[in-house]
């Protein structure tokens, strides 16, 4: 092909952030806001990235080096249990990185002109790395006529969040790959479930509210809840956890009412876990009041808020009337998929 575009969705945890970190499950959904990248085969790559507004050029030779330093620095900080040396490289070659390998495990030969847009806010937690990593897989293997399951897909993308979180979870970019819901639990192999079965629908009438950058890390999140007290944090992370399961039923049920309340009652607890803000509060708070339910996503602290209600307008007004940008999207979108091709093979 001469010129492919395919595009992946971010995800949302629909519930269960946190509790996962104690081995209980989580739900992590495809949301309907995508990445897209164009690409084309070139001798000398360039990336234009409209979403963060660079662009650049260097070769596949420069690409591949990244591409093999960061693999050994992975193993080294492996070994050392501190990656910091991978990170740091990671992000000042973030582009040439991303290409290096996807061209280094498919043995393209080439190299790759990529247009890059998206309409994911990035580093609010909704995985907008995970979906560039997997649109890219994509359309790069598409370009080269390389056939690749979507296993294989999921495994690239799942090696360049090596790169970035070191040993992330995985369960970012199967929702990115797979679509749908993902049931996630931690462990040595973690359980990444696609609920494509049990829950065959989309979710619809979601809307999304950016309530601003975190000022914590999701690691100084996750070590904010790990010193609380113990018989505290656990009784709340049960209720999450039983939260989660139960959400599953209701979810096969396609009992949206139950849904709410148990985004409800995430909410709550993770509120409880200190992971909460006042905008956050204040926002769950005024949606509940009108009868929907509201809950932060991920590490919390910030970010991107989940909302739902019966009467999506209801909702809208009422995030506008408080100042928000209320983002309508739906929740288990389909997955990593190619949008158009021209050319010939
Ligand atoms: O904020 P995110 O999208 O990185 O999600 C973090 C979710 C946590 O449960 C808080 C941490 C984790 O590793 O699962």
């Amino acid at each position: 092909m001469n010129r492919v575009k395919a595009s992946a969705p971010g995800k949302v945890h629909l519930i269960g952030e946190h509790s996962v970190v104690y081995g209980e499950p989580a739900i992590i959904a495809a949301v309907g806001r995508r990445v897209t990248v164009e690409a084309s085969r070139a001798q000398y790559n360039q990336v234009i990235d409209r979403a963060m507004d660079r662009e650049e050029k260097f070769s596949v030779k420069e690409a591949l080096g990244i591409a093999d330093r960061l693999d050994r620095l992975w193993k080294e900080g492996d070994k050392k249990g501190d990656f910091s040396e991978m990170f740091k490289l990671f992000k000042e070659n973030y582009l040439k990185a991303v290409v290096g390998k996807i061209l280094q495990v498919l043995d393209t030969g080439g190299g790759v002109h990529l247009k890059v847009t998206s309409d994911l806010k990035p580093g609010a937690g909704m995985g907008s790395s995970a979906a560039f990593a997997v649109a890219a897989v994509r359309a790069i293997s598409e370009v080269y006529g390389i056939e690749l399951s979507l296993e294989k897909v999921n495994d690239i993308a799942y090696q360049l969040e090596k790169f970035a979180h070191g040993k992330p979870s995985g369960g970012d970019n199967a929702a990115c790959c797979f679509g749908g819901l993902i049931w996630f639990k931690k462990g040595e192999p973690p359980v990444i479930k696609s609920l494509r079965d049990e829950v065959p629908y989309r979710l619809e009438g979601f809307v999304l509210v950016y309530t601003g950058k975190p000022e914590k890390t999701t690691g100084e999140l996750v070590q904010h809840v790990k010193n609380l007290k113990a018989d505290f944090r656990n009784s709340r992370v049960k209720i999450l956890g039983d939260s989660t399961r139960d959400m599953l039923e209701v979810l096969e049920a396609k009992d949206m009412d139950e849904v709410a309340k148990l985004m409800n009652v995430a909410q709550k607890n993770l509120k409880e876990l200190g992971v909460s803000t006042d905008r956050i509060d204040n926002i769950s708070e005024k949606v509940r009041d009108i009868g929907g339910a509201a809950k932060l996503c991920g590490a919390g602290g910030g970010g991107i808020m989940l909302c739902w209600h019966r009467d999506s307008e209801k909702l809208i007004k009422t995030l506008k009337d408080m100042g928000e940008k209320p983002m309508e999207a739906d929740l288990g979108v389909p997955g990593v998929r190619i949008e158009n091709k021209t050319g010939s093979e």
